[in-house]
């Protein structure tokens, strides 16, 4: 990153109908901040309340009595909010676009039938006994129904835990247990690229891994894939849906009932069961949706992420709906039949908002210009990016390429965690640095320390913390308050870590520089090193393993392995072949290591720890900048690493 980055200032053709100016974000940044009860207090009244709030903000961040309450003694119900409430002025209004992995598929859906469709499904779980509270884990392909299936756990309470369609039977049977969730929905099989993807199969080995948790399997059908159905066990949706009502009155819920659990990768152990509420984490993403997108009531917007992740949730569902938006859902690929296949889509559904991850940008790029140059984009106004930090080059091609100079980019930072957008440069009220996550969100005040908490002013760089809360902030680690506490809570006392470190610059923008813990970011997915580490030790030819990230063209990070097989295990090309699949097959492909060093040692203290640092500059490619190596154990292990380094390709 040179110094000196390009600055961009607001397209003018869109500043002239932008909804927020410099001026009134200063405004309303700097209310959000004196008064935050005040202030959020107003936007609480963004949505339809069954008993309105009288409280709004109920936190303490103290590691003794860690609690966070919005909006506490509110009732609502959230798809009477995303749907129900739309219905006067909206019903015939598009809700969802569903835009299938083949070109030719395509299907609109309004409000009206999306409130039946939803209310069907909801009577269908409440017919196999689903009840407020319940968890239902959710493992589908892109299809409305998986979007119907969260909205019908909405509509009577019960909790859902989505599981991305990419996680293998292992993977989907410890979250399964994790929360004891005895009811799956899943699909006969999704289809990707053109390729299938075997859900139900998958499914059928999580229960059997399951220890008896699951009871109840409900499944749709999607490619008419001849699977297996146990008597008993599994439903139809089909079937389950024939004689039930499409009316389904929505459940009261305390604003602080769970409305899901999404697991996600952290530095150390299995993966967390992130916990969201009903009534803040609505408010927040309703509003980071309509500010961050500029939104206007004729839009067709498109995020192109999965609903297995949070962006799916907060950008593809809640948000949007909550807004009466119409939003895309796409089941394919950015380079499915072709790389031109994002903007054909917008030209041909009037796309003017369009939201995506960097990996995806990259890999389109590659593919160079004639594949957009193609296709008109006129329609589209405001593109967005997602996941992980963007490297400038790739945010050049997507301004200049993609938006033909005339749309800004919002470049959103936020975490599962953090339920929605933490940082971005609102549309219209700043100048766009390529790169920059830019400025915080209403009532978010990020904070840059040290390694010791010490606070660093001005133009710095260290460790992002944020100091105070917001209402759509995790509420706990399901099962695991401690974890919770120990995770983000610990490290600063007072503060929320987050986990990243962040450099401001001169004119006080922000800039992501990555995570600062064992935590690795794949195409924009979250990846715990500790997790791959522990699937490749549970392979018996495998006697320790350290994994580290190491800069990949496409992915932004790739997954660099370090593996000391047991004594008398030669290596070979079959066994790296061998031990990929096995990742695979304990998490899913999107662990899969790119690069395996068979390695006689690994570099430790002399107390045994594993010295990270110093494996992160080998496979960076680093290796005049180890440092001091005199502290090690064995310092000779540490010429073998560079010497049988494995290269990229
Ligand atoms: C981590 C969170 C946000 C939903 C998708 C990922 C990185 C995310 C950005 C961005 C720089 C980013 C951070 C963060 N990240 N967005 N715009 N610029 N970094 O959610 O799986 O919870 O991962 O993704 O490192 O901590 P997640």
């Amino acid at each position: 990153m040179s110094d000196q980055p390009k600055i961009y200032p607001v397209p003018e053709e869109f500043a002239a109908k932008a909804n927020l100016s410099p001026e009134k974000y200063k405004e309303m940044y700097e209310a959000s901040i004196a008064d935050p009860e005040a202030f959020w207090g107003e936007q609480g009244k963004r949505l339809d309340w069954i008993k309105p709030y009288t409280t709004v903000k109920d936190v303490s961040w103290e590691t003794g009595d860690l609690h966070i309450r919005w909006y506490a003694d509110g009732e609502l119900n959230v798809t009477a909010n995303c749907i129900d409430r739309h219905l006067a002025t909206r019903g015939d209004k598009t809700a969802f676009i569903w835009i299938g992995d083949d070109p030719d598929e395509c299907h609109k859906v309004s409000y009206k039938e999306l409130h039946a469709a939803v209310c069907r499904f909801a009577n269908v779980l409440k017919k196999l006994g689903v009840k407020k509270g319940d968890r239902v884990t959710i493992y589908m392909p892109m299809i409305l129904e998986a979007a119907y299936a969260m909205l019908a756990c909405a509509r009577i309470g019960a909790v859902h835990s989505v599981v991305f369609g990419g996680f293998s039977p292992e993977a989907l049977a410890g979250r399964i247990t994790d929360c004891d969730s005895g009811v799956l929905i899943t699909a006969d099989e999704g289809v990707r690229g053109g390729r299938k993807v075997p859900l139900k199969v998958n499914a059928d080995k999580a229960a059997d891994l399951s220890n008896g948790t699951l009871k109840t399997m409900l499944v749709v059908k999607r490619t008419g894939a001849d699977i297996n159905m146990v008597e008993g066990r599994d439903h139809w949706l089909h079937e389950a849906a024939e004689d039930v009502s499409s009316d389904c009155p929505p459940e009261p819920m305390n604003a602080e009932d769970p409305l899901f659990i999404l697991y996600t990768s952290g530095s150390t152990g299995k993966p967390k069961g992130v916990m969201h509420t009903t009534g803040g984490y609505l408010v927040w993403a309703s509003m980071t949706h309509e500010y961050v997108f500029d939104l206007k009531e004729d839009d067709v917007y498109w995020c192109s992420a999965d609903v297995g992740w949070v962006t799916g949730h907060s950008y593809i569902v809640y948000g949007p709906l909550a807004n009466g938006t119409t939003t895309v859902m796409f089941e394919g690929i950015p380079t499915y039949p072709d790389a031109s296949r994002f903007w054909q889509e917008c030209d041909k559904h009037g796309v003017s908002i369009f939201y995506t991850a960097p990996t995806a940008i990259r890999s389109l790029m590659r593919e160079g210009e004639d594949p957009v140059n193609a296709t008109s984009r006129k329609s589209i106004r405001l593109l967005g990016t997602v996941g992980e930090p963007i490297n400038p080059e790739a945010w050049e091609w997507y301004f200049h390429v993609v938006g033909d100079a005339r749309c800004p980019i919002v470049d959103t930072w936020w975490q599962t965690e953090t339920g929605a957008t933490m940082m971005v440069p609102l549309p219209g009220t700043t100048d766009l640095k390529p790169g920059a996550a830019s400025h915080p969100f209403f009532g978010i005040k990020p904070v840059l320390v040290d390694a010791d908490g010490t606070e660093l002013p001005g133009a710095t760089e260290g460790n992002l913390l944020i100091t105070d809360s917001w209402p759509g902030q995790m509420r706990t680690v399901y099962g695991d308050h401690q974890r919770f506490v120990d995770t983000y809570f610990t490290a600063y006392p007072g503060n929320y870590f987050t986990g990243d470190g962040c450099r401001r610059d001169e004119d006080g923008f922000y800039w992501i520089t990555g995570r600062v813990d064992d935590v690795i970011n794949v195409s924009g997915h979250r990846m715990g090193t500790a997790e791959v580490e522990s699937a490749l030790v549970s392979h018996d030819a495998v006697a320790e393993a350290a994994v580290v990230g190491y800069p990949h063209d496409i992915k932004g990070q790739g997954i660099y392995a370090y593996v000391t097989l047991v004594q008398g295990v030669e290596p070979d090309e079959a066994l790296r072949k061998n031990l990929v699949q096995h990742v695979r097959a304990e998490i899913g492909p999107i662990a899969s290591p790119d690069l395996i060093q068979f390695s006689p040692g690994l570099p430790k203290t002399r107390s045994g720890k594993i010295m990270r640092r110093i494996l992160r500059k080998i496979a960076e490619n680093e290796f005049a900048n180890l440092g001091d190596t005199s502290t090690l154990a064995e310092p000779e292990v540490v010429d073998d690493l560079i010497e049988n380094r494995q290269n990229k390709g």
